[in-house]
């Protein structure tokens, strides 16, 4: 069995949540079409996810597919997984679960209603998502798994998020780790991103410009982040060098978390 497959136009990356225009994940997603990728796009939002390959498709020619996706529900990941599989597209050697929610409600005022809410999309789509693409990479022998956590896995808070996103993104840290020591031996890699503060749509609108100043004033490279400096990051840990590093957390935040 190859432990390698070596060419990226023979390979496909599954991005779940790239539908977002200002997302990381549509970025991720274009950065991985121009090294060549073809591309999978599973969101919720079903024609914002065709918008996304539609632009990719004319920007890099690649192979694309795009579905309505909720990821936190088993058979609509199947459905996608299938169609996937029926398609002319190359087999899935990459997968980023990148949909995620967030919300800034105080501890006191959470809802059970809203705790699983953000636990179902952040920790149970990323365990659905992956359970369905995993077998394939396994026999296969080749495998790239990125999962998006957060800065306020790592520092409690402190951005945007309230407890119950800290305490899913942290969630996504231990189950980078745990699965990273049983899939290893298969050739598949599982790594944890952890951005600090991007400008997207996940807070667009919900932070007054004092805030954001707040936020700003306290990262020592004196910027929010770009959806690029996530997107170039993913893409190394999707791609064929990184065949020695598992169950790592990976920080991208400008410096405003150092550990
Ligand atoms: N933006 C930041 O500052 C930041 C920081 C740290 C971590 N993150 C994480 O990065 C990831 C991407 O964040 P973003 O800022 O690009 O978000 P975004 O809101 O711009 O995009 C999120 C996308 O996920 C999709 N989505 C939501 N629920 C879904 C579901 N149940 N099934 C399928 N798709 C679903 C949405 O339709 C949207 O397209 C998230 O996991 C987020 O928690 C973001």
């Amino acid at each position: 069995m190859s432990s390698l497959i070596p060419n990226s136009v023979d390979q496909t990356v599954v991005i779940t949540g790239a539908g977002s225009e200002r997302g990381i994940g549509r970025a991720t997603a274009l950065r991985l079409a121009s090294d060549g990728y073809a591309i999978a796009v599973l969101d919720l939002d079903g024609a914002a996810a065709r918008r996304t390959v539609e632009v990719i498709a004319a920007e890099h020619g690649v192979k694309t597919f795009s579905a309505k996706v909720d990821v936190a529900d088993g058979a609509s990941v199947a459905a996608a997984v299938a169609a996937i599989e029926a398609s002319d597209l190359p087999a899935v050697s990459g997968l980023v679960n990148n949909a995620g929610i967030t919300s800034p409600t105080r501890f006191l005022d959470i809802e059970l209603d809203e705790w699983e809410r953000i636990f179902r999309v952040n920790v149970t789509g990323t365990f659905i998502v992956t359970k369905a693409f995993l077998p394939g990479m396994i026999e296969r022998g080749y495998g790239r798994i990125v999962n998006l956590s957060s800065v306020s896995a790592q520092r409690g808070g402190g951005v945007f998020g309230g407890t119950h996103y800290s305490a899913a993104k942290a969630a996504i840290l231990g189950l980078t780790r745990a699965l990273a020591r049983e899939i290893g031996h298969h050739g598949v890699v599982i790594n944890s991103v952890a951005p600090g503060f991007i400008g997207t749509d996940i807070t667009a609108g919900k932070l007054t410009n004092e805030q954001r100043a707040a936020i700003v004033a306290e990262i020592p490279v004196a910027r929010g982040g770009e959806t690029s400096d996530v997107a170039n990051l993913i893409a190394y840990l999707a791609g064929p060098e990184v065949g020695y590093v598992t169950g790592a957390t990976f920080d991208v935040n400008g410096g405003s978390h150092i550990h």
